[in-house]
């Protein structure tokens, strides 16, 4: 979603401003913006589009300034277009702000500002702060910082802004709640964007901002101060964990793909030094101290949005069946707003990579408001999620650009799996049965390396689907989120309709659909759904449906039945989804490019949903 990018030092900022918006489009946007100040002057340039025709504007006019703030902004209020860019402008030219995040009384801050006769330039609910700012300055005489700080008292609602001033032209102002915000301390100059990406070329130093804080930056420093105590607070520099390579493509033609061909090792690296294979367990050092309470817990909820949502799903088989647990699993933007059967003894488990996605934080806050242990498995080491649940687990799959989740997917997995290990152990699973899992976890990589093999070859397949309007993914089981998935990063990325239903489920419905265009995937392992999903696939074949198989064995059956199978060589029964996803991923893959599509960008979506 929308990315936020300031500098204050000796350099150009504009160079430092617009690579820094470059590091951020995956989050998603729409369009883009700059401000910068020079000799008391403040040019602003805001263009509908990507990063490159901003870019293009800022050279013609030959921009430049040592201090400047710029945005990529993913449209909620207003259309996309120019105006509604940020920065936006106070109606005196004189303060310049970005926002993410959603101002929710806008509209009555918006009316009173209309009232006393402000004239508004964007239907933006980000315009409304900066006019407000700007009459406490001008009109009620406060300082610009002073202004700022009593602007974000009376707004409602979610931000991450970064603000300045042409009367303070060493001086920029940012503050959050809610929408998170780094600043990078470098020598001598300073950087504050949403995420570490745009800073970590030039300091590893960054201070993260915490809720309702505000940090004020000129050339000799920085004050962080909390908005309504007006207090100082004191804060230790961090060093960043994230290295320029795990920002870039490198030689691959997308970060999707790179971060698919990832999972050869990022799988391993979620493992390592978790799994116990002598005692068949798993140790997860972030939840240690609450494991009394997660082992004698009535109920899990699991809650997530998205592909999260989905490892969730297969959390539920894996927890139930090993653990003996009841996992009720959740959409966090459903789950926050009902009244769900939850005490003491309930654990609330949150599910996200990016750990800012705005549903998913509300709901761990509604939960532990109510009493229950929140536990959250992210991806992102510091975000929000992972430092307001009470303990958790992180996914270590590195930083995940391509806004079609693929590696943080089979991390999540490979945590949930562990987890199950772990707590079955501690309650009724064998010591032999958890060797067997502990040990097929070990073995993962050389399965992944194996599939990526066939990248090819999907590809190939890819080619014969490039006319389809509609696919149908089916699973049973824990297969069945997998089939959701699998049909999830094929819409998302390649625009192409899919949809995922249980095996079974067919003929309830999507059965209508089925003709000779048709392409159904269909997940077969020869687990225990075997024979049924078998049964599922003689429907589909005897409609002229076109047949798509991911299977652990490929046999005369299964041949006679599909027009095309792709094997995953599958240590375990339970690892069969961590593993099956992969080529799904691919086949989205390839479509989507052979389609023409963006893949790293798709449109509408975003990486990190901030806003509900
Ligand atoms: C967005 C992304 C998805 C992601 C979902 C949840 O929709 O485009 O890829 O699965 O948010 O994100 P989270 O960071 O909470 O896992």
């Amino acid at each position: 979603m929308c990315g936020i990018v300031g500098y204050l030092g000796e350099k150009d900022a504009v160079p430092i401003l617009i690579k820094g918006l470059k590091r951020l489009e995956y989050r998603g946007y729409d369009s883009a913006g700059i401000a910068v100040m020079r000799n008391g002057e403040m040019n602003v340039v805001k263009k509908r589009g990507k990063v490159k025709t901003l870019e293009a504007s800022v050279n013609d006019l030959g921009l430049s300034g040592s201090m400047g703030i710029a945005h990529t902004r993913w449209a909620t209020h207003g259309e996309p277009s120019d105006n509604n860019a940020h920065p936006h402008t106070d109606q005196t030219g004189n303060i310049s702000l970005i926002h993410n995040g959603i101002i929710e009384n806008y509209s009555v801050l918006k009316q009173m500002l209309k009232k006393r006769g402000v004239t508004f330039t964007s239907e933006t609910d980000s315009e409304v702060i900066v006019q407000l700012i700007s009459m406490l300055y001008n009109r009620d005489g406060l300082s610009f910082v002073k202004a700022v700080q009593a602007a974000l008292q009376e707004v409602v609602g979610a931000y991450g802004i970064v603000v300045m001033c042409k009367e303070e032209p060493g001086v920029l102002v940012a503050a959050r709640l809610g929408s998170p915000l780094v600043l990078g301390v470098g020598d001598g100059e300073y950087f504050i964007a949403s995420d570490a990406s745009p800073i970590v070329e030039y300091t590893r130093n960054v201070l993260y901002l915490g809720e309702g804080e505000m940090v004020i930056i000129n050339k000799d420093g920085y004050t962080i101060k909390n908005i309504l105590k007006d207090t100082v607070v004191s804060k230790e520099i961090t060093q960043i964990d994230l290295t320029i390579e795990e920002i870039e493509k490198g030689e691959f033609p997308h970060f999707m793909l790179k971060e698919i061909f990832e999972q050869e090792h990022t799988i391993t690296d979620t493992l390592r030094g978790r799994i116990q294979i002598e005692e068949g367990s798993a140790h997860l050092g972030g939840i240690q101290d609450f494991l009394t309470r997660i082992e004698n817990a009535s109920r899990f909820y699991i809650t997530a949005c998205g592909t999260s949502w989905h490892a969730g799903l297969i959390g539920k088989y894996l927890l139930e069946e090993y653990a003996n647990i009841p996992v009720h699993v959740e959409y966090a933007s459903e789950f926050r707003y009902r009244r769900a059967v939850i005490d003491s003894r309930t654990v609330v488990i949150a599910i996200s990579q990016s750990g800012e996605t705005a549903d998913t934080l509300a709901a761990i806050r509604k939960a532990k408001d109510v009493g229950a242990l929140t536990m959250g498995i992210c991806n992102v080491v510091g975000s929000s999620i992972a430092r307001e649940t009470d303990c958790g687990v992180y996914t270590h799959a590195g930083p995940e650009i391509g806004v079609a989740s693929t590696k943080a997917f089979t991390a999540q997995l490979a945590v949930l799996t562990m987890f199950a290990l772990m707590l079955g152990r501690m309650r009724k699973l064998s010591i032999n049965d958890g060797r067997e899992v502990a040990k097929s976890l070990t073995q993962i990589s050389q399965s992944v390396s194996q599939i990526l093999n066939t990248s090819e070859e999907i590809e190939k397949i890819a080619k014969e689907y490039l006319d389809v309007d509609n696919f149908l993914y089916l699973g049973r089981g824990l297969n069945f989120p997998v089939a959701l998935e699998g049909a999830l990063k094929l819409k998302e990325i390649s625009y192409i309709h899919a949809e995922g239903y249980p095996a079974a489920e067919m003929k309830h419905g999507p059965i209508a659909l089925i003709d000779e265009k048709m392409p159904i995937v269909v997940l077969v392992p020869h687990d225990r759904t075997y024979e049924k999903v078998l049964s599922n696939i003689e429907e589909v074949r005897s409609r002229n449906g076109r047949i798509l198989l991911v299977t652990d064995k490929i046999t005369d059956d299964l041949k006679s039945l599909s027009d095309h199978i792709i094997k995953v060589t599958n240590p375990h029964r339970i690892t069969f989804p961590l593993l099956a996803v992969i080529p799904l991923q691919l086949l989205a893959y390839h479509l989507a490019v052979l389609r023409g599509c963006d893949v790293d960008q798709p449109r509408n979506l975003a990486k990190s949903v901030t806003v509900e």
